[in-house]
């Protein structure tokens, strides 16, 4: 498993040039400015950063995105979305067509999933994305669609469309308790796509028993990690991957094995609704910019029950949770909860083996610092 090396400065810089396209906003980088960290945060401990080259990016004279939100699914990623548009200086948001795509595409772009879009190539990508302003403040734009993170091939489709470019990238992977994120899973999506009439623990009882009998035709036991990138990745409806959503080693692996470490960043949900100001802080660091001044982040106002929100400060809050928190109060049965976690058990431990690896050794990570620091019990009980 060969990992592909960025190209040096130079070898851009002569990229750059044959292809007529230029960085117009990189200007300096105030990142070591906004670095006034508090003590002992993670962003002050990830001694990493992958500052070398700016997260800002003008391709076909459009701000092209650079940070790129990959999931997991139903992992709060909606939520950590909205608060980097909203906290973190410079960060902007897609721009749907208007009458041709669902609104959501303001967050989540679809390009690299979805083969009908990744044909238009990179010039209708970054078309919906503001256009650069030369001399102006450093930008960045965000994708956030979490099918790049669960796809497999994605992080070679990237790695591809931004030859040139890749040191600007900055990918962000959050992850949670994937039991629970079996929950949220089953009260967001497959109330979205039809439950076929399977009750919680039905569905949960019955994607265990498919996903066991898929392994075994496939010469694989649930314990491996190569069920994400197999056909049981995708069971039959209703089932689809509500479970296999969840094996997270495999699909960080993948974007390992394009990607230097150093412009990856592992959040956890847990240590997120916890510490959503350190998190903001060190990931606005990781993209090489400030906070915004002003108001605090959603999860933190909603933690503190600060001031009373506004009316369309409640909607914001509740669209931007309604994801990460659907089915929050529904519960497994316990022996279901128990098959569930003995399920996760072992695909849990191979994430945090991964951590351990050299491939990972330079990842960012917060609230916690180094990546290997995240322990199994840590991400199950979201303590970390
Ligand atoms: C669910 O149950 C209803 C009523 O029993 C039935 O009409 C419907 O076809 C069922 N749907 C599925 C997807 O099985
Ligand atoms: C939990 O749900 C499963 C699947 O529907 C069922 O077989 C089992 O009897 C339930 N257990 C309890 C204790 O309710």
């Amino acid at each position: 498993m060969l990992r592909r090396r960025p190209r040096s400065s130079a070898t851009i810089a002569a990229l750059l040039a044959a292809l007529g396209v230029g960085r117009a906003q990189t200007g300096p980088s105030n990142a070591q400015a906004a670095l006034g960290t508090p003590t002992g945060s993670a962003a002050s401990r990830n001694r990493h950063l992958p500052m070398g080259v700016p997260a800002s990016l003008c391709l076909h004279g459009h701000v092209a995105p650079t940070i790129l939100l990959v999931g997991a699914q139903k992992c709060g990623s909606s939520s950590l979305w909205f608060d980097l548009v909203t906290q973190v200086e410079g960060t902007l948001k897609a721009r749907p067509t208007p009458g041709l795509e669902p609104g959501y595409f303001v967050k989540e772009q679809h390009f690299f999933d979805q083969d009908e879009r990744f044909r238009q190539g990179m010039a209708f990508y970054v078309s919906h994305y503001p256009t650069c302003t030369r001399g102006a403040r450093a930008r960045y734009a965000i994708d956030a669609t979490p099918e790049y993170l669960y796809f497999p091939g994605m992080a070679a489709r990237v790695h591809a469309a931004y030859i040139g470019h890749r040191r600007a990238l900055r990918v962000i992977v959050i992850v949670r308790n994937p039991t629970d994120r079996v929950l949220s899973w089953y009260g967001h999506i497959g109330a979205w796509r039809g439950h076929g009439n399977l009750s919680l623990d039905e569905f949960v009882h019955v994607s265990l028993r498919e996903l066991r009998a898929c392994a075994a035709s496939h010469g694989l036991t649930t314990e491996s990690d190569e069920l994400w990138a197999s056909p049981c990745r995708r069971l039959h409806p209703p089932l689809y991957d509500a479970l296999t959503g969840g094996l997270y080693a495999p699909q960080i692996a993948e974007w390992l094995r394009w990607f230097p470490a150093s412009q990856l960043a592992l959040v956890t949900f847990g240590g997120y609704i916890k510490r959503t100001g350190e998190v903001l802080h060190d990931l606005a660091a990781f993209i090489g910019q400030g906070r915004r001044s002003g108001a605090p982040a959603v999860h933190a106002r909603a933690q503190a029950g600060a001031s009373k929100p506004g009316a369309r400060q409640r909607q914001r809050l509740a669209a931007a949770h309604k994801n990460s928190w659907s089915m929050g109060q529904a519960v497994f049965n316990v022996t279901v909860r128990a098959a569930l976690t003995k399920f996760y058990w072992p695909h849990v431990d191979s994430l945090i083996a991964l951590l351990h690896r050299p491939v990972a050794e330079h990842m960012f990570s917060t609230p916690f610092s180094p990546a290997s620091a995240l322990t199994a019990r840590g991400l199950i009980d979201g303590t970390m």
